[in-house]
């Protein structure tokens, strides 16, 4: 039987700008990426070259079924020194929402998403509460120069990321960076200390997150007071957390240590972003790993694309405004999995829309092949494979797949 979601419902795909645009050489973790011992499988170097061929990738993407994009701002291009800021690099960004819309693609903008220019990073980065104002202030001037164009903007990209990382004790609940001498080096090498380094991810889990949740709801307020008048929210890392024997009060910490926080201050914004990939299990004593007998992915985790209903369910619940997936995702290289993926978490939207809850849009994770952070360039989200020699696109049938459903705003289920 065919379901048809609301019209105007959102079918995109989603990337980050360093993941895809390549040389971002200002950033926090182009510098993580080269230092001796490095953390990084590999560096990002070129990655899809995405900052040159958006005009082609945005044509496909359009051509391939799909009405609106994920993009994010890179603040390491638009402020690459503190207090100087390129007009060539906000002018570059208002060229790819030019051709967003003259493609009849709504863009949707990420203002952070992961990294930061170093010089942000060397002296406290999201470690430092104060620094939330110098996130305001690239906020203000980035809407201003684009807000006219932007149709949704998202502020932060998991904003409590680290913190679920350390609540599923995925990251050590101090974070990474003393421990790990590449980080100190880096630091280093950008005349701070590991002490006052704040890389995303690799310092203080909670200190990170009380930071961003303070810049997310300021900068709510700054990106909407711009130029333009869009709908903005924050977007979270969601696991579907899993309470098994005895495990309910680690899930509940869990949940109000990463989740619960973000889901109160998103009932003063206009959505809440959803990214959710897997689910994770906790019994009386904390996490569990893989249950077995259910396939594991490249990324650690277990297949199970129905978690995305069970992250929606929740969110909704806590708080009450209407929902963007604004990421979800397998990284795989059997595109039939990704297929099989991907009707399984859309049939969990369509059971959600069914009870009313107010689901916006769904965004794939992600539109092509690119830099998978730690990892590299092994894990294959993409719905277009890249060739990494060339640089040639070549959309998988997944991207057709998904394409049509988006095409017909439909799907049967
Ligand atoms: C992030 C992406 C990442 C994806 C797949 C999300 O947590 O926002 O940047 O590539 O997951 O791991």
């Amino acid at each position: 039987m065919a379901f048809t979601f609301p019209k105007g419902f959102i079918w995109g795909t989603a990337t980050a700008a360093h993941q895809v645009e390549g040389n971002n050489v200002n950033s926090d973790f182009w510098l993580l990426e080269h230092v001796p011992g490095t953390l990084f499988a590999e560096p990002s170097g070129d990655a899809c070259d995405h900052f040159h061929r958006y005009p082609q990738d945005v044509a496909l993407l359009a051509q391939l079924g799909f009405n609106s994009y994920r993009f994010s701002l890179e603040w390491a291009r638009i402020e690459p020194e503190e207090g100087r800021f390129s007009l060539a690099a906000l002018d570059h960004y208002r060229r790819m929402l030019a051709s967003c819309h003259e493609n009849g693609v709504t863009p949707c903008v990420t203002f952070h998403h992961f990294t930061s220019p170093r010089w942000f990073t060397a002296d406290g980065g999201w470690e430092e509460k104060r620094n939330a104002d110098r996130f305001l202030r690239y906020c203000e001037r980035a809407t201003n120069h684009l807000g006219d164009l932007i149709r949704i903007g998202c502020t932060i990209n998991e904003a409590n990321l680290a913190a679920m990382l350390a609540a599923t004790r995925t990251l050590p609940r101090d974070g990474i960076k003393a421990q790990a001498p590449s980080v100190a080096e880096a630091a280093r090498r950008c005349g701070g200390t590991v002490e006052r380094f704040g890389p995303f991810l690799l310092g203080h889990p909670f200190k990170i997150r009380d930071t961003m949740l303070d810049a997310h709801v300021r900068a709510r307020d700054v990106i909407k007071g711009g130029r333009g008048d869009f709908p903005a929210g924050v977007t979270l890392a969601m696991m579907d957390f899993q309470a098994v024997a005895g495990g309910e009060a680690m899930r509940d910490q869990a949940r109000a240590e990463s989740y619960l926080p973000f889901l109160e201050a998103a009932r003063r914004d206009d959505f809440v972003g959803v990214q959710t990939y897997s689910r994770q299990r906790f019994d009386a004593n904390g996490p569990l790993g893989p249950e077995e007998g259910v396939p594991t992915l490249i990324m650690g985790y277990e297949f199970l694309p129905e978690a995305l209903e069970a992250t929606i369910r929740y969110a909704g619940e806590h708080a009450r405004v209407p929902i963007y997936v604004t990421e979800n995702g397998i990284g795989t290289t059997d595109d039939g999995q990704r297929i099989t993926y991907v009707r399984r978490a859309l049939k969990g939207v369509v059971q959600c829309l069914r009870d009313g809850i107010d689901v916006r849009g769904y965004y794939y994770w992600s539109l092509m092949d690119n830099f998978e952070w730690l990892f590299g360039y092994g894990p294959q989200f993409g719905l277009i494979a890249v060739d990494r020699g060339t640089q040639r696109r070549q959309p998988k049938p997944s991207a057709d797949y998904l394409g049509a459903i988006a095409r017909a705003n439909a799907f049967d289920i």
